[in-house]
């Protein structure tokens, strides 16, 4: 253990342990409960913290000698001063068990190394970009939202979120809003940016997963554009193991290839935090 002091900022609460080495030690500066399962928070970003959009960092709290750490996508663009996460509160999650309670002033600890494999250079050029996302899967496309670089790569952008019920779809639709009003990245977003909503547990104006929504064509009727075609578009997947999955089949027997930073193709995937 170093000797990083108990306070780290004038606004911080006393820590009960050390900061591990090689860790940063960031203070909450605000939370947000949507739900009784999603909460959004924002945090001070280390001055050294380097990102791209789209990739996780390593997050813990300064609650043991040795934190439980998990992997949460940065919501926030690589140009904001503070980072940004959308979390799931699960009640006997290790780490959100706790973390849902925290306050503005409390620390949250973040390793210092950022990765991730849905980042726009795993991806080739093409003209539109499909983000399709479920629960907190919409987080990493918070970020790329929010990043010039999509709107270079790409014509139009199509983010896709489907949750359990309408007030987990807020988080997104409050972003997909703003987004215009942006005075960076607005004059960019504007008339590029489509967001497609649906609900599976509880009544709303659009039902359904959204593998069956595209699967039955009924995805590209309420949007009124083109099918899926690897030869003008890309696809980012972010959500739970099983809806990867799926996803993942259904664009692949549409002709599309799995990329990465090494060998960059048509579509790139990453499991959202579970726990
Ligand atoms: P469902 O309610 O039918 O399970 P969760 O909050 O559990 O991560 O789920 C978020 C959303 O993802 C829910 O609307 C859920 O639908 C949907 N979902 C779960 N599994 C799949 C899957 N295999 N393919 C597509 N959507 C899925």
């Amino acid at each position: 253990m170093n000797t990083v002091p108990a306070f780290r900022a004038e606004d911080a609460r006393p820590l009960n342990f050390p900061i591990p080495p090689n860790v940063h030690a960031e203070t909450v500066v605000s939370v947000r409960h949507y739900t009784d399962r999603l909460f959004s928070f924002r945090v001070t970003r280390p001055q050294s913290l380097r990102f791209r959009s789209g990739e996780f960092v390593m997050i813990g709290l300064p609650n043991a000698e040795k934190p439980v750490f998990r992997a949460y996508s940065v919501a926030s663009p690589a140009w904001d001063d503070e980072l940004e996460f959308f979390s799931i509160k699960v009640p006997d999650g290790p780490l959100t068990s706790e973390l849902q309670k925290i306050q503005p002033g409390d620390t949250v600890l973040i390793r210092p190394k950022a990765t991730g494999t849905l980042v726009l250079d795993a991806l080739t050029p093409a003209k539109r970009l499909f983000m399709i996302s479920t629960g907190t899967g919409v987080a990493p496309f918070a970020s790329l939202l929010r990043d010039p670089e999509t709107y270079e790569k790409f014509e139009q952008v199509i983010l896709t979120h489907t949750c359990r019920d309408r007030a987990e779809l807020v988080y997104g639709q409050e972003l997909v809003a703003n987004l215009e009003n942006d005075p960076l990245i607005g004059e960019l977003t504007r008339g590029r940016v489509r967001l497609y909503n649906s609900t599976t547990r509880e009544p709303s104006e659009r039902m359904g997963r959204i593998t069956a929504l595209i699967s039955s064509g009924k995805f590209y009727e309420d949007l009124g554009i083109e099918r899926l075609n690897p030869e003008t578009d890309r696809v980012m997947i972010c959500g739970s193991m099983h809806m990867l999955r799926d996803v993942k089949e259904l664009v692949e027997g549409l002709g599309f290839v799995e990329g990465s930073l090494s060998s960059p193709a048509s579509f790139v995937v990453e499991r959202a935090f579970v726990g």
